[in-house]
């Protein structure tokens, strides 16, 4: 099975170039299935949920290529089947990105329910309510999504609560319903105004993305597009917090530096220089981490996706920290790990109690899901001897070669796939 092998102590220095977002990436490669001629999309990222999405498309008839590595091309004119039941995507959450997209090209879809990270109770209620309020009959049978309609209508439709995915997928519908629709208390992330103007530049007509009232306006067509994916702001912040949890220097390129502002702020309450520039950021981490507070909350708050990698930074700082999990209510579960590796956290409820210590000691630990799974490498990397996570499938879902840029920033990380290759590391290393 494959790991990393760590060995920690060395402060990462150097620049590292962000990916596109993973969390866009998968709706707007969804959204291409809307149109029959042929969308080319750039900058997608290289990772385990993005191919297994691509893969399920092409189970369904939709042709993808892989021009390069990050440019995939699609073409949904000779979609074979309405039914997406593939093993593989029961894996993943975005797999209900192909109901919006299916529902408002074919008025039809059965797509398996989602799975994904198991952070909590992640429910599907709102994306269910927002299409039954288009018009569409919605029912769950045998593990499937299945929801169908004549046509789709325009609606006003207010969330119940913040959510990406739900304002996401109704969007897509929308953008195809008869009519004018209205999302009010919709999801403001950076993810969710790309996909946006995604699907604006195949012709939708959707204005106020990146506020909390989005109006569409229906068309009956898309046209083909060629479109480049933001950045993929947690991958960014995840590396920032790197350079803070190693006490390093490190340089994030390709980015929106105003998508990272909750990220950077809180990086400065603990002590970290950060310095923005055009489309980087760079962050130095030479004086002593302090305690903070921190809620997660969706954006512009400090991202739920952001929470491992800062409660790692704050078991390493002076006094008591607090981090408020607001939106997962089971995204403390890596906190056990993390206190085998020597740091001081009580859990209650939604809210761990951070007491700092000085160093964490390394550990053989398993990755519980893909944001901890990153932040629990991070406190590897700064913590004395050796280590090693398994499980990283989880890491790779989300994260493109997260230990090849980790080692161009100095870190001693290694892929490994038996216990020999973790003893030749060892050997090599000390
Ligand atoms: C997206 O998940 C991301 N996933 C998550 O990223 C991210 O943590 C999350 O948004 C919050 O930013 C993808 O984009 C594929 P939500 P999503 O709908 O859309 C509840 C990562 O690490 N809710 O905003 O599933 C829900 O249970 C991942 O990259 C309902 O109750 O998140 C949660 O408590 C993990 N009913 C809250 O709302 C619904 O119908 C926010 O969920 C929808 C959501």
């Amino acid at each position: 099975m494959e790991q990393y092998a760590i060995k920690g102590g060395t402060p990462l220095v150097g620049e590292v170039e962000i990916g596109g977002a993973k969390n866009a990436a998968l709706p707007i490669l969804a959204a291409a299935i809307m149109t029959d001629d042929t969308v080319h999309v750039d900058n997608v990222p290289d990772v385990r949920d993005v191919n297994v999405l691509l893969d399920a498309m092409q189970s369904i008839g939709v042709i993808v290529k892989r021009e390069e590595r990050h440019k995939v091309t699609i073409n949904a004119a000779g979609i074979s089947s309405l039914v997406v039941d593939d093993d593989n995507i029961r894996r993943i959450r975005a797999s209900y990105y192909l109901i919006g997209a299916m529902l408002g090209k074919y008025k039809n879809a059965e797509v398996t329910l989602p799975g994904g990270c198991d952070i909590g109770c992640r429910g599907i209620d709102q994306h269910i309510k927002g299409f039954r309020a288009l018009g569409a009959n919605v029912s769950l049978e045998h593990g499937m999504i299945i929801t169908k309609t004549e046509k789709l209508s325009g609606a006003h439709i207010y969330m119940d609560l913040v959510s990406v995915g739900a304002t996401i997928n109704v969007m897509m519908a929308a953008s195809m319903a008869e009519g004018k629709t209205i999302i009010e208390n919709a999801a403001k992330e950076p993810h969710v105004v790309d996909v946006a103007n995604f699907l604006n530049s195949m012709g939708a007509n959707i204005k106020g993305a990146g506020t909390d009232v989005i109006r569409i306006k229906g068309v009956s067509k898309f046209h083909g597009t060629d479109y480049t994916i933001i950045p993929d702001q947690i991958e960014a912040g995840t590396f920032m917090f790197a350079a803070a949890i190693t006490h390093g220097d490190v340089t994030v390129k390709n980015v929106i530096p105003k998508h990272l502002e909750s990220i950077s702020a809180k990086l400065n309450e603990i002590g970290c220089e950060v310095m923005e520039e055009d489309d980087c950021v760079r962050v130095v981490a030479s004086k002593p981490l302090h305690h903070t507070h921190v809620k997660t909350l969706p954006y512009p708050g400090f991202p739920t996706d952001m929470q491992p990698q800062i409660t790692v930074a704050l078991g390493l700082a002076s006094g008591t920290s607090i981090v408020t999990e607001s939106i997962f209510e089971n995204r403390f579960k890596y906190v056990d790990e993390l206190t085998r590796m020597g740091a001081d956290i009580k859990v209650e409820s939604s809210t761990a109690i951070i007491d700092g210590v000085k160093r964490y000691t390394g550990a053989d630990i398993t990755a519980p899901d893909l944001r901890a799974g990153a932040a629990l490498v991070l406190a590897m990397l700064a913590a004395d001897g050796f280590s090693t996570i398994d499980e990283i499938k989880y890491i790779q879902r989300g994260y493109e070669d997260f230990h090849l840029k980790l080692k161009k920033l100095g870190a001693e990380i290694e892929l490994v796939e038996s216990e020999k290759d973790v003893t030749r590391f060892k050997m090599k290393i000390v």
